[in-house]
Order: C-alpha cells, then structure tokens, then sequence
C-alpha cells in the first residue's frame, strides 16, 4: 500500500438551495444530490482515483448507509480490511449549496467518533508498509494523537488537515508531523493568530513551523495555496475556472497532492498538481462524484 487514510466516511446529503429557512419556515430547494462523503474518504478517493494504493482504516455504522459506503470504497479501488462496522449511526453530513456555489455543512460524526487507538494498532502491519499516512479531524482528537506516535515509531511521514477546526488540537501532540495542511480559517484557529492579511497568514504558519513541522500548506481557495517552510514562503497561484459546487474541493487537494508527493517526493509540483485537479472539481457538482480518475484508473466491476 502507498497511502494509508485514518479518518472518516458520511453520507453526503446535498441540497441545492436557493436560501436558508429562516426559523419556523419551510422553503422549497431546486435540486438534491447523495452521494458518498466524509473528508477522510474522500481523500482516500482522490488518491485511489489518481493511481495510488490506499488502505482506509474507518468505522461504519450499523444502518442502511454502511454496505452502501464500503462497496464505494471498493468501487473506488481502496482497501477496505479496516472498516469496522460499529454499533452506531453511519457518520451523516446535510449540506446546503447556495446559488453562489458556496456550502454550509453539518457533520454528524456517528460511528467515526468511536474510531480508537486500539482499531490503529489492530491496522499497524498493514499501516507498516505505507509512505504516507492522512489524517483529519472527524475522528476523535485521541485517536489523531495516538496515530501519530505509531507513525513516529514506524518512521512514516504524517499529512493532518486539520478540518474541521478543533481549537483542543494540541500541537504538541501533532508536532511529529511532516506536512499540515488548513484552510485560512483553520490556521487561524489551530495557531490562534489573524489571517487577515498575506504577512498574517505567514505568521500564523510560523506557529506550526515552530512547534516542529517543517511543511505548511495553507489552501487558498480560488487563489492557490501557501507553502511555508524553513526554507521561505512560495504562493502557488491555481488556475480561475468557473465554480458549480466547491464542497470537497479541499479533499481533492489533499488526495491529489498525497499521491503525488508519494510518486514523486517533489512538493512544489505535488502542490501545483493538487491546485489544478482541486480547481477541475469545483467546476462539477458533489464531493467524490466531481473527482476525476488518472489515466489507466476505472470504477471497480464498472458497469
Ligand atoms: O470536505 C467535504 C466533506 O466534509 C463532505 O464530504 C462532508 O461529508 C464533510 O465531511
Ligand atoms: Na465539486
């Protein structure tokens, strides 16, 4: 295996909304889509779609959303030995797209809240032979921590998104890590510094940097990404496209650049890769259903 993913599977319910509620109202949306979700899965879909072998170590529920979510895991090319079936709800997430493409998403975590140190250890071997391990944070923050220590002693290099921000992150306990990867506004509340400005957003990666980890990589949006690291700072602008639905688009980033810096150990063309295949998803609707596959790479049994 390449990549390893130890993080979360939702269910994706996204409404196409023209507004909000307001409280008591009920308003009429355009358009629906389900669809498989969950930053830790949809990772691990981006880098299996694009050519890497990635192990993902997740807990589903005991509902109607389980087999559901495993068999797309394996359509999509992914090992699934360590996805657990739990006694719980399958993790859910309802998001609202407003006309502007802009999302609003509720996460309920279920069955990944109880994702723990021991489902890491039972996964060791099979987490051994992996270049990189990724993680987020809709799984519990122990969990994260103790991934990391097993990374450290096994010597494989750690990427966090540390999404959604939890202002308990602890980067002491995350100061093993090689690569961290936030947006601006989980900069600001992981380092607890502004992120107004382009002097800010450096400052406050500056935090990251001097709690040990040498690579920051702080997503843009429409402008790219930041990397800053102990050699300097370098803005990698993206190409402007016109966005349809940017839910994901982060997660795209990251199983982009993850199966690219794995292949190629380059950060700077891993990062660039990332910004164009992020960009290319933002222009089609959904979360992994706006992914696109790498050459050679097809649906399992596609039918
Ligand atoms: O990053 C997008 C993802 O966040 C969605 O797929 C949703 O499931 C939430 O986890
Ligand atoms: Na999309």
């Amino acid at each position: 295996m390449d990549i390893a993913v130890v993080g979360s599977n939702m269910v994706d319910l996204i409404s196409y909304i023209d507004r909000m509620p307001t409280e008591g109202e009920t308003v009429e949306a355009p358009d629906f889509r389900l669809g498989c979700g969950g930053k830790g899965a949809n990772q691990a879909v981006a880098a299996s779609r694009l050519g890497s072998d990635v192990l993902m170590v997740t807990r589903v529920g005991n509902d109607m959303f389980a087999d559901n979510t495993i068999h797309n895991l394996e359509d999509n090319g992914i090992d699934t030995t360590y996805v657990m079936r739990t006694e719980a709800t399958s993790g859910v997430a309802p998001i609202f797209v407003d006309p502007q493409s802009r999302n609003s998403i509720i996460i309920v975590k279920g069955a990944n809240a109880k994702l723990c140190a021991d489902d890491i250890a039972a996964a060791r071997q099979a987490i051994a032979g992996c270049k990189l391990i990724i993680m987020q944070l809709e799984i519990p923050l122990e969990t994260v921590y103790a991934t990391v220590d097993l990374a450290g002693e096994l010597g494989i290099p750690v990427l966090l998104n540390p999404a959604p921000a939890d202002p308990r992150l602890s980067l002491d306990r995350v100061r093993g890590v090689e690569f961290i990867v936030p947006n601006e506004s989980e900069l600001s509340l992981i380092s607890g510094m502004p992120v107004d400005t382009r002097a800010d957003i450096v400052n406050a990666a500056h935090v990251l940097l001097d709690a040990g980890i040498p690579h920051v990589i702080v997503t843009l949006g429409a402008k790219g990404a930041l990397w800053v690291s102990a050699a300097g700072q370098r803005l990698i602008p993206a190409q402007t496209v016109e966005a349809v639905d940017t839910t994901g688009a982060g997660d795209a980033f990251i199983g982009c650049f993850s199966h690219m810096w794995t292949t190629t150990g380059d950060v700077e063309a891993s990062i660039r890769a990332a910004n164009q295949y992020a960009a290319e998803s933002v222009t089609r609707r959904g979360t992994q259903t706006s992914y696109a596959w790498g050459h050679g790479r097809e649906p399992r049994g596609a039918r």
